[in-house]
């Protein structure tokens, strides 16, 4: 398959082939960086318009802002799945998520019922974004997508990894179980139709 594999960071860029190597058109190109987030801004909007998540309230510049905000959180995670185009690779796909405290975990599921990840005092990492675009589908990009995020997760540092989706959404909730993801009966306060899943490293 055709596809590169971006990590990006604030500090740093590294494009990375299907082989884990390197590539050097990119390396230390903050400016690349920046396009490239705001590709994936777009493809952001265009992909939580979709079934069952009909939010169409996000807009590219407010994206931008809340990956840059993401990024400095800790322990923070950010793979871009691209495919090659001139003169700059568009974005296909996203993951990104950060390492959270019980009270961070408390405002994003608006209630204290994830308490209890975090009652054996192991570090847990949540999982924010993953998205692939429509005409990308199928291919295996999203479980590349999440291994390679699973993969980057210090062992012996991160111990639990939590994410939230829809009962509705058949893919992720399929591909999500398919990677060792447990469902919690655990569902967001704020949408109720969102339950959390939990996976131990
Ligand atoms: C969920 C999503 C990221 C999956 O991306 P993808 O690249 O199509 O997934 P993959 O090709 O890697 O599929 C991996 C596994 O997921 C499952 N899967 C993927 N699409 C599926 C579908 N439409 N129905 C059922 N299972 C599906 C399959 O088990 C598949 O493995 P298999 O091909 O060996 O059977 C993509 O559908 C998407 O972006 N959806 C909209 C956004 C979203 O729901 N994000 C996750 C919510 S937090």
């Amino acid at each position: 398959m055709n596809v590169e594999y971006i990590q990006v960071g604030l500090q740093k860029i590294e494009v990375i082939n299907g082989n884990g190597n390197p590539a050097q058109e990119a390396s230390g190109a903050e400016n690349g960086a920046e396009i490239l987030i705001k590709k994936c801004a777009h493809l952001y909007c265009e992909i939580w318009r979709e079934p069952p998540w009909y939010e169409d309230f996000w807009v590219p510049v407010k994206v931008v802002e809340d990956i840059m905000s993401q990024m400095n959180k800790s322990d923070s995670k950010f793979f871009l799945a691209c495919s090659p185009a001139f003169p700059r690779p568009e974005v296909v796909g996203f993951t990104w998520g950060y390492g959270v405290t019980v009270e961070e975990m408390r405002e994003i599921c608006a209630s204290d019922q994830l308490d209890m990840l975090f009652s054996d005092g192991k570090a847990v990492f949540y999982i924010d974004e993953l998205g692939v675009a429509l005409s990308h589908r199928k291919k295996g990009l999203g479980k590349k997508l999440s291994d390679f995020l699973l993969d980057s997760l210090s062992p012996g540092k991160i111990h639990r990894v939590t994410l939230r989706t829809d009962i509705a959404a058949v893919a992720a909730r399929t591909l999500y179980t398919k990677i060792g993801f447990k469902e919690l009966p655990a569902k967001d306060a704020n949408y109720p139709d969102r339950t959390y899943w939990v996976k131990e490293l």
